[in-house]
């Protein structure tokens, strides 16, 4: 009972305390997966509000004031109630915390932001537990960067896939994008959601070349039938 009553102020607080900075993501609705001013975020927030208004009613109203008529459905719906209210909190929370994972701090890649400027310089692999054994190319090298840098938010054909994202953009393309991400201007819209692309120029091109070879893969030499 206290954590609940406790709860609304509990997340005007915690809103409250919201960087400004991440405070746009409330209004800004991602891309792909919903926009308008009236963001999926908000929504989803709302929803905490909505299903945890709802379940102090049928509590009240149903198990405390007609006991008798609580029954196993009822008690059913509270539960699935409080698992929506429990999600969209999760959610919401998620999402906020774009692209750190603490605030200022340390990218949600695990990349802390203090050490960019250091690892621009040294590059990426140099300062990554992430890194595999395979042969060094430049295209395991981008693999490796991948999975490092990206694959927390990233796969490449499932979720947030970037074979999807990027479709459509040749090998130029992806480079500049690639490059943009790694500049990092003040006004980039990506800033929002997405860390830097950290590394050296080499890294910011063994990625670029990892990520056009999934999007575009090389066509296999013709074979031709041999007497
Ligand atoms: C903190 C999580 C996070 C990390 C790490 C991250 N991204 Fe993203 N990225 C996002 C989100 C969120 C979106 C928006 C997706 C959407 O609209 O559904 C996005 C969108 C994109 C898009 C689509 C952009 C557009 O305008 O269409 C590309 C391409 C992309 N990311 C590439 C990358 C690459 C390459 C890396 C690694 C260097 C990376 N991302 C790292 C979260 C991340």
């Amino acid at each position: 009972m206290p954590s609940f009553v406790a709860t609304p102020f509990l997340l005007i607080w915690y809103l409250w305390m919201v960087p400004a900075s991440q405070q746009a993501l409330l209004t800004l609705g991602i891309d792909t997966i919903g926009s308008g001013t009236f963001s999926i975020i908000t929504r989803i927030a709302l929803l905490i509000i909505v299903t945890s208004a709802t379940i102090v009613g049928v509590a009240y109203f149903l198990a405390y004031r007609n006991p008798i008529d609580f029954n196993l459905s009822h008690a059913m719906a509270v539960l699935l109630l409080a698992l929506i209210a429990t999600g969209a909190g999760e959610y919401s929370r998620e999402m906020l915390r774009k692209p750190y994972v603490i605030g200022s701090w340390m990218y949600s890649n695990g990349v802390r932001a203090p050490y960019v400027a250091r690892i621009n310089q040294e590059g990426y692999l140099a300062h990554t537990n992430w890194v595999w054994n395979g042969p060094d190319s430049s295209y395991s090298r981008g693999e490796a960067i991948f999975r490092g840098e990206c694959g927390s938010c990233h796969t490449l054909g499932g979720y947030r896939p970037l074979k999807s994202l990027l479709a459509g953009r040749d090998r130029a393309n992806i480079g500049s994008f690639i490059t943009m991400l790694h500049e990092y201007k003040a006004d980039s819209p990506y800033r929002k959601f997405m860390p830097p692309m950290v590394g050296t120029r080499q890294d910011v091109d063994d990625l670029s070349g990892y990520l056009n070879d999934q999007v575009n893969p090389p066509q296999k030499p013709i074979q031709t039938a041999q007497k």
